[in-house]
């Protein structure tokens, strides 16, 4: 091992009475690639936060390059050469890739009075780290508001790369990348490892942490649990120190009986994605729709539900067409999750009982006035469900980590009485336990006679979960395939 670059030592942090880190030591060397795992609330976030001046330990000491070190605040930082990847992208939809990328570092002329902006020499760097260090194609002069979640992951790796950092850290930069950009951006990590940066590595995919670090660090409730040379490690090993004990069957898969037709799409098209996409979903089933980014895959959910303009074609449910906003999808019996979660759902502002019951006020509602208890109930009803963890169901949002939010946004949609569920990347950012509780959930939801739609980038959780699997490649279906017939293979076969 090269020589040490960081080292966090004792590090306790509470937020109020509740202790998330107790006692955390961390080592980093140059060119080390360190994985930190952990259950969703484990601390992960917590404990980087720290290193990147957002939190302050309760206490605790941080010594870089030998020295003792005060991080305040999120500037200091990045003087200090730590530059971080956050797990809620931190990119400014109004603004485009290159201005993303060299935000609050923008490239000046001479500073006289005024200095100009050199937006050309920004842009042909910004296009060199994205088009040949990254190897994706957007548009880098697009608002990136436009964008896919992908592509606001890749700006948001570019960023990083520019920063040129020595400690890089990376909090579930994949969460939402596909295979093919997965690793694209494992190729920069380990350019970067080759150059003697150091990289915290974040994620849930035990595989792929496996696949790219040097080392990892498991997290339980608060405490390290675990740590070593990957060599030493197993999906197994890894798994029981996460949460304590052996998992159990991964894709808990039920046997429900198909019913009647509950959704119909007949060669529908939005006249720029996709087109000629016809299929059935029918009461008990769970339908899979897979194929590369920009395949169109989320398009048509989010042309079902009425977000986007439904060109040719028609869409039935129950037999009946509804019409072609989000308010008549609801009205009909759609409901729909997000994959961007922190932007198209979260109510930040508010507690976790409100965020759960937001989309089902007629439920709780007598006499026009929300009944506290039953929204309540159903709060406490789904926290169980779900194992979210959190103080109680009237913590405010914000304050919960990235996958417990996932499960709150799931409980909403879940509660609804809603025939025809759309979930777009169900379990993004949801650790290997908690999946397991949200395929439970989605299983439920079907064997109760309601219909699901899963568009996921995951394949092996397609197959894991659902009935029957649409590919989809350049915007048309390329394959009907049976769950339980096919494999990750012959999936990847029809997407490319
Ligand atoms: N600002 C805050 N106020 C109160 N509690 C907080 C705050 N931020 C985090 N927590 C709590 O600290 C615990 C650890 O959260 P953290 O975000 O570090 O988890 P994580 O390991 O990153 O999980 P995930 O995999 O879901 O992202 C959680 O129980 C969370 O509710
Ligand atoms: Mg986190």
């Amino acid at each position: 091992m090269n020589e040490v670059v960081l080292e966090m030592k004792d590090i306790y942090k509470s937020f109020g009475p509740v202790e998330v880190l107790r006692g955390v030591d961390l080592t980093l060397h140059r060119g080390e690639v360190l994985g930190l795992i952990g259950e969703n609330g484990a601390g992960k976030s917590t404990l980087i936060k720290i290193l990147c001046g957002i939190y302050r330990a309760t206490s605790g000491e941080i010594i870089l390059n030998g020295k003792k070190v005060d991080i305040p605040n999120a500037e200091a930082a990045q003087k200090l050469g730590i530059s971080t990847i956050y797990q809620e992208l931190s990119v400014i939809p109004d603004l485009n890739a290159v201005q993303n990328i060299f935000l609050n570092r923008e490239l000046t002329g001479k500073k006289s009075l005024i200095a100009p902006l050199k937006y050309q020499e920004m842009k042909r760097i910004a296009e060199d780290i994205l088009f040949r260090q990254l190897d994706v194609r957007l548009n880098a002069q697009m608002p990136l508001r436009y964008m896919p979640l992908a592509g606001k992951q890749m700006v948001e790796i570019a960023r990083t790369v520019y920063a040129n950092a020595q400690i890089i850290i990376m909090d579930e930069p994949t969460a939402s990348l596909q295979a093919a950009e997965r690793d694209k951006l494992f190729g920069v990590i380990r350019g970067l490892k080759e150059k003697g940066h150091s990289i915290i590595f974040i994620s849930h995919h035990l595989d792929e942490l496996l696949e790219i670090c040097d080392t990892i660090s498991i997290l339980r409730d608060g405490q390290k649990v675990d740590e070593g040379p990957v060599p030493e490690f197993t999906i197994d090993r890894i798994i029981s120190d996460m949460v304590g004990r052996e998992l159990k069957n991964k894709y808990p898969k039920r046997t429900v009986p198909l019913g009647e037709v509950l959704m119909e799409a007949e060669d529908i098209s939005d006249g720029t994605v996709f087109e000629g996409i016809s299929f059935q979903l029918h009461r008990g089933e769970i339908l899979g729709i897979v194929g590369l980014e920009g395949c169109g895959k989320n398009e048509v959910i989010r042309t079902v539900f009425g977000e986007r303009k439904l060109k040719k074609g028609t869409v039935r449910l129950k037999e009946k067409t509804y019409g072609n906003t989000i308010k008549d999808a609801m009205d009909a019996g759609i409901a729909f999750l997000p994959a961007e979660r922190k932007v198209e759902g979260l109510f930040l502002k508010q507690d976790l009982a409100w965020n759960t019951s937001i989309a089902s006020l007629p439920k709780i509602c007598r006499f026009g006035t929300i009944m506290k208890s039953m929204e309540n109930r159903a709060a406490d009803q789904y926290i169980a469900g779900l194992k979210v963890k959190c103080s109680s169901r009237s913590q405010n949002i914000a304050a919960l980590s990235g996958g417990n939010q996932q499960k709150v946004m799931l409980s909403r949609w879940m509660m609804t009485d809603a025939d025809v569920l759309l979930l777009e990347e169900p379990t993004r950012g949801i650790d290997v336990n908690a999946k397991t509780e949200v395929y439970e959930t989605i299983g439920a939801c079907v064997a109760n006679r309601k219909g699901v739609i899963v568009v996921s980038s995951e394949e092996e959780e397609v197959i894991g979960i659902c009935d029957k699997i649409l590919v989809m490649k350049g915007g048309k279906i390329s394959a009907v395939l049976s769950a339980k017939d096919t494999t990750t293979e012959e999936i990847k076969q029809y997407s490319v």
